[in-house]
């Protein structure tokens, strides 16, 4: 299997005032786990909309990011807010730094991607890890139908290493569903929906996503 470089995000080079309201496709799950469950892990925090969701609302809250400017702009949000009862820190989606069993649940948005297939199916393994039995967690991927995915130039067959832009140097793993279930296989599936966007907050848009929310067997 091919190797690839994990790179964060420069959180200071993205728009301000972006990223910072919890994601429509998550908030009905959200609202689910306030009240049923009292520990969360947000792996890819980014400018920790989810993560300082969950602080607010009582929650034991962990998060997890490549980007040191992620880390630091959270920190700097919890300061802000007063927020205690949360950490963030720097890590790896596949490895991450906690114990078996030591989550409710997790989310992983917009993030599990930024690698090869195989650091995806780690991923996945370490999320599994970490989540308590029954635990609940929203994953979303990178659909194949999305327009920058080409097999021939792929890494693995699913992985396009971004050129250019903001992203650049970053991988981005595409899958379609029948690799989804077979990457699941530790995980019941209780919704798996698949979104194209046109037009987001007015802006145009070009995403192919699934959106998973899974609970571990
Ligand atoms: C598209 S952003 C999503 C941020 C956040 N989950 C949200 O929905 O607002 C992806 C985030 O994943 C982080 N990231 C990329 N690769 C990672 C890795 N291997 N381990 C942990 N975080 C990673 C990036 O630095 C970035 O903050």
């Amino acid at each position: 299997m091919a190797e690839i470089q994990h790179k964060g995000w420069d959180w200071n080079a993205v728009r301000p005032g972006t990223w910072n309201e919890i994601s429509e496709e998550f908030c009905p799950v959200a609202l689910d786990w306030i009240g049923k469950y009292r520990s969360v892990l947000d792996i890819g925090t980014g400018r920790g909309r989810h993560a300082l969701f969950f602080a607010e609302h009582g929650f034991q809250v962990r998060g997890i990011d490549l980007s040191e400017s992620s880390v630091a702009f959270v920190r700097k949000q919890m300061e802000e807010r007063g927020i205690d009862g949360m950490e963030v820190a720097l890590g790896d989606m596949t490895e991450l730094p906690y114990g078996r069993e030591c989550f409710d649940c997790a989310i992983c948005f917009h993030t599990i991607y930024h690698t090869n297939y195989d650091g995806v199916r780690r991923a996945l393994q370490e999320i599994h890890r970490v989540l308590r039995d029954g635990g609940e967690a929203f994953i979303t991927f990178n659909a194949k139908d999305h327009p920058c995915y080409d097999k021939e130039k792929s890494v693995d067959g699913f992985t396009m290493v971004k050129e250019e832009g903001l992203e650049e140097g970053i991988p981005h793993c595409y899958v379609d569903e029948n690799d989804l279930f077979a990457l699941l296989g530790d995980f019941d599936i209780l919704s798996m929906n698949k979104i194209s966007d046109y037009v987001r907050k007015g802006r145009e848009a070009h995403g192919v996503h699934y959106y998973v929310h899974v609970a571990k067997k």
